[in-house]
């Protein structure tokens, strides 16, 4: 539950800063460590030896898949990773795997490999980005965003996107949002929690705003390979288009592409001209760190060719605790979903009778359920809990009888 307890600490800016000097930490650092109300009565669930049903789980590892271990145990032990033959943009062998993955005509030199996405948000921020620089972030979205920039000395400007049948990014508000010190926009597609892909017509405003204002764009599609209800004019990956107006950089990764978080690989497409008359400057970044390990290079092809079966699986789970959802649901008239256009995630809505964060305690408490309050992700009011649909059927459909009937209670 790292997530659960990194995210939603006291306001960063209400630091304290009184401690002894030597015990004193930099101003980009949360201010406080304390685990907030969730974690804590989560700590004390389990203490009391109490079986919990994670309704968060989005660790593939723990979800019951099944990986062809041999192949990936075979590259990830192969024996040229006795070798060090350190590459700042990475192994062109992984390089290779990953713009043959990619297709779109992604060739091995615009591919820069980074030890995760996270990291690869970090270098890009370091390339555009001076100190007190800002990026702009649509919200809700995936909350590590803003500590990935404070701790490279930049703000992320949450711009909020809106609900009206399906999800919008308020393309004026982004518009709003921009200062002379913005640097980039990052979206995420689709978006995490949200599941919103953007449409085509969101994508050419997109590529038209971010050319106006000068900004790089910065295209998280982690979960693009996880569309389940997308509408027909969703833009399926950044990459349909070739040669964009502004500099256009691609993440993506083993973690959500083959189900393999702990191989740490993730990658940066540079895509059109702009982006890729960057790629010196962002190597010269990744060659200050050479993250990449040698068994996550090696193994990078053996994960993507893993990465079909690994998918289809992962695809048939989300299915399955999305049809046990509806079908559960039909009972509980007060309570719904959104349509999951993708990723891994759906959003229950329900009354709004107390807080999220105190329904999401009263399900800890008195079902020994766990869901993720919608402020987690930055979620507009106290309607929403977020559900992964990663978990074991069993668990999920439990979970959830579990939980409608204390969640009815109040509607
Ligand atoms: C949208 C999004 N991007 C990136 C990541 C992190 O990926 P990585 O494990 O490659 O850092 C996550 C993890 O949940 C995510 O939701």
């Amino acid at each position: 539950m790292a997530f659960n307890s990194l995210l939603k600490r006291a306001d960063p800016g209400a630091a304290s800063y009184n401690r002894p000097m030597h015990l004193r930490h930099s101003h980009r650092l949360p201010a406080s460590f304390a685990p907030n109300p969730l974690t804590l009565a989560l700590s004390k669930v389990r203490a009391e030896g109490k079986e919990i049903l994670d309704l968060t789980l989005s660790n593939p590892t723990d979800c019951g898949l099944d990986y062809p271990s041999e192949p990936l145990r075979g590259a990830l032990g192969a024996p040229e990773v006795l070798g060090y033959r350190p590459d700042n943009r990475g192994s062109a062998k992984a390089r290779e795997a990953v713009a043959a993955w990619h297709g779109h005509s992604v060739a091995p030199e615009d591919v820069l490999l980074t030890a995760s996405t996270s990291e690869a948000y970090t270098w890009l921020f370091k390339l555009l980005c001076d100190p007190g620089d800002e990026v702009l972030v649509p919200s809700p979205s995936y909350p590590l965003f803003e500590w990935l920039a404070r701790l490279e000395g930049i703000a992320a400007n949450a711009t909020p996107s809106y609900w009206h049948e399906r999800w919008h990014l308020d393309l004026v508000a982004l518009e709003e949002a921009c200062t002379p010190r913005t640097r980039a926009l990052i979206l995420v597609n689709p978006n995490n929690p949200t599941g919103h892909f953007l449409s085509r017509s969101e994508w050419e405003q997109v590529l038209e705003f971010c050319a106006q204002w000068k900004l790089a764009l910065i295209v998280d599609e982690v979960f693009a390979d996880y569309g389940l209800e997308a509408p027909e004019e969703h833009l399926p990956t950044a990459l349909e288009t070739l040669e964009p107006p502004c500099p256009l950089f691609v993440l993506s990764g083993l973690s959500k592409v083959a189900g393999l978080p702990q191989v740490k690989l993730g990658w940066i497409v540079a895509r059109g001209a702009h982006a890729k008359a960057l790629l010196e400057p962002l190597g010269f970044i990744a060659d200050q760190f050479l993250s990449v390990s040698a068994s996550a290079q090696s193994a990078a092809l053996a994960a993507l060719e893993a990465a079909p079966a690994i998918q289809a699986q992962i695809r048939r789970r989300l299915k399955s605790n999305l049809e046990e959802l509806d079908r559960q649901l039909l009972s509980y008239p007060a309570i719904s979903r959104l349509p999951v256009e993708g990723g891994w995630s759906v959003l229950l809505r329900r009354p709004a009778l107390d807080s999220a964060e105190s329904c999401a305690l009263r399900l800890l408490e008195e079902a020994q359920v766990l869901v993720h309050p919608g402020h987690f992700f930055d979620l507009p009011g106290e309607n929403y809990l977020v559900l992964s649909l990663l978990p074991p059927l069993g668990v999920f459909a439990r979970g959830m009888a579990q939980a409608l009937p204390i969640l009815s209670l109040r509607s």
